[in-house]
C-alpha cells in the first residue's frame, strides 16, 4: 500500500526520497513510487493547502523508456482538455533540470482499490460505478480513451465522489496507431483487445470499467492468474463468471460490458448506463 510505505522510515539509500526542489512547494511526503513516476504530497505556499506533486526523472541515471517524457506531457495537455468535476484538476506544471513535474489536486482518503477492500454494498457499488461512466462519458466525448481504468486510479473525496486519475495512457483516437503492438495498463482490468497489443477503442474501457463494476459488486475480480500471462489469457478464454443469485440482475450489463469481442460489447458507456439504470428499482 503507497501509504503505508510512504510511512516507513527510509533505509538504504535506493529507498530514500529525495523530493524534488520546486519553487512555491514544501515536500511532505511520497504516496506512490513506481518505475515510471513518484507522487508526492507537498504543501503549495500559493494556494495555502496540499497538493499532489507527480513527478518524472529524466536524468541520465533514471530508467526512462523512449517516448515516457513525451507520455508524461501529453497526460498534463490532455487533463487540461477537459474540464469535469470528476476528472482531476491541474494546477500548475513545469520542469527542472532533470524532472517534470504535475500538479493536481490532493486525494488524501485513498482509492476505490481501499474501499473494495473494505467490501462495498449493492447500493454503494452501483452508485461509483455511475461516477465512473459519468467521468468517462466525458472523455469519451473529447474522442480520448483512458486505457488504463482500474480502481488505484479512482480516487475518492471524503464524500463520496469519485475523481478520475492518471491519463498516463489516454489516447487521442482517429490518430495515428503509433501505439499498436505496446502493451500496457494492468493485467486484471486490460481487454483482451489491449493485452494482444491490438488497435482500441472506447470499447477497451467499457471493458475495464466492466471489471470494476465486478469486482465492487462481489469482492473479486473476474479473471484471475498467477503470471500476467495467465490473467492475459484468463480474459482472452475463460467464460465470465456467473454472479452469485443476489446479484443475478446485473448478469446482463456484466455480459454486455465483459464480452470477449468488442463488437459484442455495450457500444458506448450511456448505453450500459441505460442497462443499470433499468436494473434499478
Ligand atoms: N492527486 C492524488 N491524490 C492522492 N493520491 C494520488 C494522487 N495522484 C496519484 N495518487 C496515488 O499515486 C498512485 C500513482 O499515481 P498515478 O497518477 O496513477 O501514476 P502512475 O502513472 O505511476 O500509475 C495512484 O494510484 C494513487 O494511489
Ligand atoms: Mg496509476
Amino acid at each position: 500500500m503507497p501509504h503505508d510505505d510512504a510511512k516507513k522510515p527510509a533505509s538504504g539509500s535506493r529507498q530514500r526520497t529525495v523530493f524534488p526542489t520546486i519553487a512555491g512547494y514544501r515536500f511532505l511526503q511520497t504516496i506512490a513510487r513506481s518505475p515510471k513516476s513518484e507522487v508526492h504530497v507537498a504543501l503549495s505556499v500559493e494556494l495555502g493547502h496540499n497538493v499532489a506533486v507527480k513527478v518524472l526523472r529524466t536524468g541520465p541515471l533514471s530508467s526512462l523508456e523512449a517516448g515516457e517524457a513525451e507520455r508524461f506531457e501529453r497526460e498534463r495537455e490532455l487533463l487540461m482538455r477537459i474540464k469535469h468535476p470528476a476528472i482531476v484538476d491541474v494546477y500548475d506544471w513545469g520542469r527542472g533540470e532533470d524532472f517534470r513535474y504535475i500538479v493536481t489536486e490532493y486525494f488524501p482518503g485513498g482509492s476505490l482499490e481501499l474501499r473494495i477492500r473494505n467490501l462495498m454494498t449493492v447500493r454503494d457499488s452501483v452508485d461509483i460505478f455511475l461516477q465512473i461512466a459519468a467521468a468517462l462519458q466525458t472523455v469519451h466525448a473529447a474522442n480520448l480513451c483512458h486505457r488504463d481504468l482500474k480502481p488505484a486510479n479512482v480516487m475518492m473525496r471524503p464524500d463520496g465522489r469519485i475523481v478520475l486519475i492518471d491519463f498516463g495512457l489516454a489516447k487521442h483516437l482517429g490518430t495515428s496507431h503509433t501505439n499498436v503492438g505496446e502493451v500496457r495498463g494492468s493485467p486484471y482490468y486490460i481487454s483482451p483487445e489491449q493485452a494482444e497489443g491490438s488497435e482500441v477503442d472506447q470499447r477497451s474501457d467499457i471493458y475495464s470499467l466492466g471489471v470494476m463494476l465486478y469486482e465492487m459488486l462481489t469482492g473479486q475480480r473476474p479473471f484471475k492468474g498467477s503470471s500476467v500471462i495467465a490473467i492475459i489469457q484468463a480474459h482472452r478464454n475463460d467464460p465470465i463468471p456467473v454472479l452469485p443469485e443476489p446479484l443475478t440482475r446485473f448478469q446482463r450489463l456484466i455480459d454486455g460490458m465483459l464480452a470477449k469481442d468488442a463488437k459484442d460489447r455495450f457500444p458506448s458507456v450511456a448505453s450500459a448506463v441505460a442497462e443499470m439504470a433499468r436494473l434499478k428499482v
